[in-house]
């Protein structure tokens, strides 16, 4: 199935239902740099990165609010991906997910994997991926291009304005 690429963004009442639900369920402080500040900031990046990559908007928006939301330690939670997509899964469930199937299966896709796999094949996915991973100065982490999927993110220009965004936040 062909997804509608330039998919419009969710609506201000759709992004503030996700965000009030995703922040319920995110039992880190506020300050955490999983928290929702480096969401907004995932959100911004991805939705830049969508101009060049064509990635679908809603899926970008909604994994960024959802893809850490189930963190439990701001130290190693390896399961942290897996557990988001089940949280996906449950707020799809009771019929509040602003998204198509086909949406569902990349988003869920995009959040089991974010920190354990590599690249993916499907623009979007990459996006989401290359979204979180613009904003790792924000732990001291220098952006290594080649650990990015797109060639929109790996632009000298966007890893160097997404780290002044990501120390801003320190
Ligand atoms: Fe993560
Ligand atoms: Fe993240």
């Amino acid at each position: 199935m062909k997804l509608p690429t330039m998919a419009e963004v969710l609506s201000a009442e759709e992004r503030q239902a996700v965000l009030n639900y995703t922040t319920g369920c995110f039992v880190l402080p506020a300050h955490s740099p999983h928290g929702p500040k480096h969401w907004q900031r995932v959100r911004h990046n991805g939705l830049l990165l969508a101009e060049a990559t064509g990635a679908n908007r809603r899926v970008v928006e909604l994994f960024a609010f959802f893809h850490d939301s189930c963190r439990e330690t701001d130290g190693w939670d390896i399961e942290h991906g897996p557990r988001g997509a089940e949280l996906v899964l449950a707020y799809h469930a009771e019929g509040l997910l602003p998204a198509s199937d086909a949406e569902l299966d990349l988003l869920v896709i995009a959040c089991r994997g974010h920190t354990v796999e590599r690249t993916h094949a499907d623009a979007t996915i990459a996006t989401c991926w290359d979204a979180d991973r613009l904003d790792l100065p924000r732990v001291g982490i220098t952006v290594d291009p080649a650990y990015l999927c797109t060639d929109a993110a790996k632009d000298v220009t966007v890893i160097r304005e997404a780290e002044v965004r990501a120390l801003a936040s320190r």
